[in-house]
């Protein structure tokens, strides 16, 4: 290893992650009650700007009337965008009257590591000024051609210490960088393979290299449960920790893709003990079922045994 190591800023089950609008509080009330790992309550783009306002009250009484934690969710606000003039007042109004019930704030279209440093300040004054008990973690997504450019060093975390997550937003992602889609997140078949590849795949490089979570954003077609699958297990593949859902039905399918199955968690754990054995003999490689394993196995198999834990806990 070399000895620039950024440890995991925060872990945090976040196979699946709803997308639900602040301005339907019959949908805030269900997903509350869903199977998601987390839920974002929405200020932003599923809200339009004469419900902003409402959006935000909705959101606030929310956060105070339901008992997330106990409901086992994790629960994120995605405010609006640093170049509207609803941003100021979604942090400030939502972090003063339900602050102690938020656990993170969603930041969209995040250009520069400079957006994120801005939330944090306001944050950390509120935080100060409240005298909270809690502290409330930043996410980010990534979904401009400028925040795909700058992923590495938003991801870096220079002016922040809140930072723990970043998110591919595709939609907005195709829309900045003009690209032809058919359906949101969907693939094109002009296109020889997969379109998104580069950008998640960078995305998740800048994740790990400093400590976050890799997450991979929304898949507009809910009639065509397949292609989730599809979509999602290529972001599991390349080292994403969860997928949004943007209707109930996608909640299912994330929770299960992200969710190692019992045959590749047994696995894992007959590896680490296969290399305790051979290290008790001074060896520091093994073979279990016809193949060499290794300290990167083990790494690797680490991992894998790491979310199953944190999934049963
Ligand atoms: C999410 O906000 C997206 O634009 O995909
Ligand atoms: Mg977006």
């Amino acid at each position: 290893m070399s000895h620039t190591l950024y440890k995991p800023v925060a872990t945090r089950v976040q196979r699946s992650e709803l997308a639900c609008p602040g301005s339907n509080p019959t949908m805030i009330d269900k997903a509350a009650d869903s199977a998601a790992d987390y839920v974002f309550l929405d200020l932003e783009d599923a809200v339009a700007p004469g419900d902003k306002e409402q959006a935000r009250k909705n959101i606030i009484q929310a956060l105070n009337d339901i008992d997330w934690k106990a409901k086992g969710k994790t629960v994120s606000v995605r405010i609006n965008g640093l170049d509207t003039h609803y941003m100021y007042r979604d942090v400030v109004d939502v972090m003063e009257q339900a602050g102690d019930k938020l656990d993170t704030i969603l930041i969209p279209k995040v250009g520069t590591p400079h957006d994120v440093y801005m939330v944090e300040a306001m944050v950390n004054q509120i935080e100060q000024a409240k005298k909270l008990p809690n502290t409330v973690g930043l996410e980010a997504l990534i979904e401009t051609a400028l925040g795909m450019a700058n992923v590495e060093e938003i991801a870096r975390q220079q002016y922040t210490r809140r930072l723990e997550a970043l998110h591919f937003g595709v939609a907005d992602f195709s829309a900045s960088r003009r690209s032809r889609t058919v359906v949101i997140g969907g693939l094109n078949p002009d296109y020889p393979g997969d379109q998104w590849h580069a950008a998640i795949d960078r995305m998740v490089t800048a994740c790990r290299a400093f400590g976050l979570r890799a997450i991979d954003g929304p898949f507009g077609d809910f009639s065509s449960p397949d292609d989730y699958i599809k979509s999602a297990k290529r972001a599991a593949v390349l080292g994403c920790e969860g997928k949004w859902a943007i209707h109930p039905s996608q909640i299912a399918l994330a929770n299960d893709v992200f969710s190692p199955p019992p045959a590749e968690v047994d696995r894992a754990r007959r590896i680490i003990a296969a290399l305790a054995e051979a290290a008790a003999q001074g060896k520091g490689a093994a073979s279990l079922d016809g193949r060499m394993i290794d300290a990167a196995s083990e790494r690797m198999a680490q991992n894998v045994v790491q979310v199953a834990d944190a999934i049963a806990a």
